[in-house]
């Protein structure tokens, strides 16, 4: 199997990225969403990304010409017909992921592989609205696509094994450090670190410490790359809460579902750094949170990380992925300085 020819649909933050993952690797990238005032917004996410790069000197303006050049923009589907592979990375809303995976099953060749970058869906759902379920996996990346190694390949029971084997080695292929997972609430990373979340946002609801406190706490003592309310403003509160609906639904355990301020939030309209506010407020450029209660801190990081490295240790146990796996997925895909397995080594409460 080759790919030279790869469609995106949906050009948010993680469908821009993903464009700019594939078009840096040199292959010819089809981007697609549903209105012109969408695709524009796709064109300058990736420009703005790119523009980062060049000037923090990571490629020069001719590669950056050249990666934008291999891009070509549309609202049309017909536009996937010659595609290899084309990601879907709409909203999380099933029945527009059917439909979508239903007319790319209508326009896509025959051979085409058709994979969704869900964060919380089935897969196997998504993969019934096609007449091909054995050419349909996931292909789940994290935020920012373009800096975050770990891709979960996500297979159902009727995805074919050479399609699965495929995608994983063209996510090596274009820099990424793939694992395959089957399908299940949360797949490897999400169902770990939406639920360390989510407890963080209980501890905020429940007056322990405030957004500073705890997003210092995680930064400053578990050298976590950001704190958690920071974090969930950018994956997108809408979407936090869609992963934890469908990890509630599997587990039906309270401290599951999604902690009240996330709905209050998004009631509000506040989704996060895309509506320009969610637990902070991004109008202005965003800092690094501080706290000086050094106690509070401590106490708040030792609660967080105590029941972190519990969930890991029971989706271990459960045989929900390997210990390297998680380890892997958390360092690659969300830029922690160890995995939960190697905190564990030297972890004191
Ligand atoms: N696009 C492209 N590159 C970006 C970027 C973006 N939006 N944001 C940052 N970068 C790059 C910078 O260019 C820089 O690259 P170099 O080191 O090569 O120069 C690097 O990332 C670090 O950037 P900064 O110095 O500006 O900022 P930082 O050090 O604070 O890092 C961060 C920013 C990469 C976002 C870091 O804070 C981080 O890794 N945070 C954790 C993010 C995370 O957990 N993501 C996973 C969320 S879960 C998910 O996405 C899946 C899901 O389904 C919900």
């Amino acid at each position: 199997m080759t790919f030279e020819r790869i469609g995106v649909v949906g050009l948010g933050i993680m469908g821009a990225g993903i464009v700019e993952v594939f078009a840096k690797a040199g292959l010819q990238v089809i981007g697609v969403a549903e209105s012109e005032s969408a695709v524009e917004q796709g064109k300058k996410n990736l420009a703005t990304s790119l523009d980062r790069a060049v000037s923090r000197e990571k490629i020069t303006q001719v590669q950056a010409d050249e990666i934008s050049s291999r891009v070509t923009w549309g609202t049309d589907f017909e536009l996937f017909a010659e595609c290899d592979l084309v990601v879907e990375a709409a909203p999380e809303i099933i029945g527009l992921k059917q439909q979508i995976f239903s007319e790319l099953d209508r326009v896509v060749k025959p051979e085409g592989i058709l994979a969704s970058n869900t964060s919380s869906l089935s897969v196997t759902a998504i993969a019934q609205s096609t007449d091909r379920p054995e050419q349909v996996v996931g292909m789940h990346f994290f935020n920012p696509a373009p800096v975050q190694k770990f891709v979960e390949v996500i297979s159902t029971e009727k995805s074919h094994a050479d399609i699965v084997a495929a995608v994983t080695e063209l996510a090596r292929s274009i820099g990424k450090s793939p694992a395959t997972v089957g399908d299940k609430p949360g797949f490897i990373v999400n169902k770990l670190l939406l639920t360390y979340l989510n407890h963080a946002v209980r501890l905020l609801d429940e007056g322990v410490a405030s957004r500073e406190t705890i997003d210092s706490a995680m930064r400053e003592i578990a050298k976590f790359p950001m704190g958690p309310l920071e974090l969930l403003d950018l994956i997108g509160l809408d979407t936090s809460v869609e992963v934890l609906h469908t990890i509630f639904a599997d587990t039906q355990d309270p401290l599951d579902a999604p902690a009240s301020s996330l709905t209050t939030l998004i009631a509000d309209g506040h989704k996060g750094r895309k509506t320009g506010a969610g637990f902070y407020d991004y109008s202005n450029k965003h800092e690094a949170p501080t706290s000086a209660d050094d106690d509070l801190k401590i106490q708040v990081h030792e609660t967080l990380m105590k029941a972190y490295l519990h969930t890991a240790r029971q989706m271990n146990d459960s045989g929900y992925a390997s210990k390297s796996d998680i380890d892997m997925g958390m360092k690659l895909g969300c830029g922690l300085p160890e995995g939960p397995f190697e905190t564990m080594s030297h972890f004191v409460a």
